[in-house]
């Protein structure tokens, strides 16, 4: 499959580095999500206030919208330091032990992918989470005995993509729970505008709001198209991006007004012509289209369930009408058609 250019997945070393460059530091400069940032400083300011360490937090939502951008900015703000690291690469319970005992007082630990955790190290972390303290064993055979040790209180921060890959238990002993949402085009207006202060970018209005339309309501998509218009208006216009500009670039990379790419059309269809509209299972689905099931569902379809392009029912995925419409697809007709054909 070849790199998708509005995927909101991290992709290359390029995109790791706009991320970092880009990365809000505090919560001004964190545009949108309204909701969850004045919880989220209530919770900060509580914690300060009674000189504790903050709740555990479970950041979820789909790839680009600011998990680790908030978990650093939850960290600074609480004046702590963040050690970070990912499911998958703490291999063992050991592993684990040592991270925690090196932490300091109220410091963050950032897992991300957490619903990747080894089954055994996420044991080590309920005590951890709950009472502050690793249950050891010590010794093999008759004569192991568990030892338990205390640890300085501090903040699991933990990020997925799959909120419900994690165990009941598990997601219980988070105290802050935060859901992030797709972002509206203003908020992506201004998120391009201010990426644009700050890469030394012109670009009017109506230009950041045509490239805020097609980034898939993802702050990661929105800078991404940005920094590939801009290389269109430097070498087609005059180094300034307006609407004529963004339109004319979009459309070279084949982006449509709604942020679909060519394998977002593929997707829905082969939903239409391979599955009368659907209802088609998800791996079914990824067979005909040669995908990952976890790939659709983490990557491609929460965007396309957003618009009300896709809805899932008990039996698989449906397409709406909504759908004939952006692709000019005659619905009669093309019932007709594979009657006939
Ligand atoms: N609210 C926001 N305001 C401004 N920029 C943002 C915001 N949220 C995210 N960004 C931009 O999008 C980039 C991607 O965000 P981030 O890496 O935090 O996403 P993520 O949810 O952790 O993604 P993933 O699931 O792939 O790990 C950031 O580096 C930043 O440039
Ligand atoms: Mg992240």
């Amino acid at each position: 499959m070849e790199e998708r250019l509005v995927s909101a997945k991290l992709s290359k070393e390029e995109d790791r580095k706009i991320d970092q460059a880009l990365r809000p530091v505090n919560f001004n400069s964190f545009i949108g999500q309204q909701k969850n940032k004045d919880n989220l400083k209530i919770f900060i300011q509580a914690a300060k206030e009674r000189e504790e360490a903050l709740d555990h937090v479970l950041l979820y939502g789909p790839p680009g919208l600011g998990k680790t951008t908030l978990a650093h900015i939850i960290a600074r703000e609480m004046g702590v330091n963040i050690r970070v690291t990912s499911g998958p690469a703490i291999e063992r319970p050991g592993d684990l032990a040592a991270i925690l005992t090196n932490l300091g007082k109220g410091d963050v630990l950032f897992i991300d992918e957490i619903h990747r955790l080894h089954r055994s190290v996420e044991e080590i972390l309920y005590p951890a989470m709950e009472d502050f303290a690793l249950d050891l064993i010590v010794g093999k055979g008759p004569s192991a005995r568990s030892l338990r040790l205390d640890l300085t209180p501090f903040t699991l921060i933990g990020a997925t993509t799959r909120a419900g890959l994690l165990s009941p238990p598990f997601r219980d002993r988070f105290g802050v729970v935060t859901k992030l949402e797709f972002y509206l085009k203003e908020e992506l207006k201004q998120i391009i505008e201010n990426s644009a202060g700050q890469l030394n970018i012109t670009i009017d209005q109506k230009g950041a709001l045509k490239i805020a339309a097609s980034s898939r309501g993802t702050p990661r998509i929105a800078n991404r198209l940005l920094k590939r218009i801009r290389d269109f208006a430097q070498v087609k216009g005059n180094n300034t991006i307006d609407k004529e500009i963004a339109k004319k670039g979009l459309i070279l990379l084949e982006i449509d007004n709604l942020g679909l790419d060519n394998t977002d059309r593929q997707l829905l269809l082969t939903i239409i012509e391979k599955f009368s509209g659907g209802p088609v299972g998800l791996d079914t689905l990824a067979a005909a289209i040669s995908e990952e099931p976890n790939t659709i569902e983490d990557v491609y379809e929460p965007y396309l369930i957003q618009i009300g392009f896709i809805s899932k029912t008990p039996r698989g995925r449906v397409i709406t009408p909504l759908v004939y419409k952006h692709l000019s697809i005659d619905k009669e007709k093309f019932a007709q058609k594979s009657i006939f054909d």
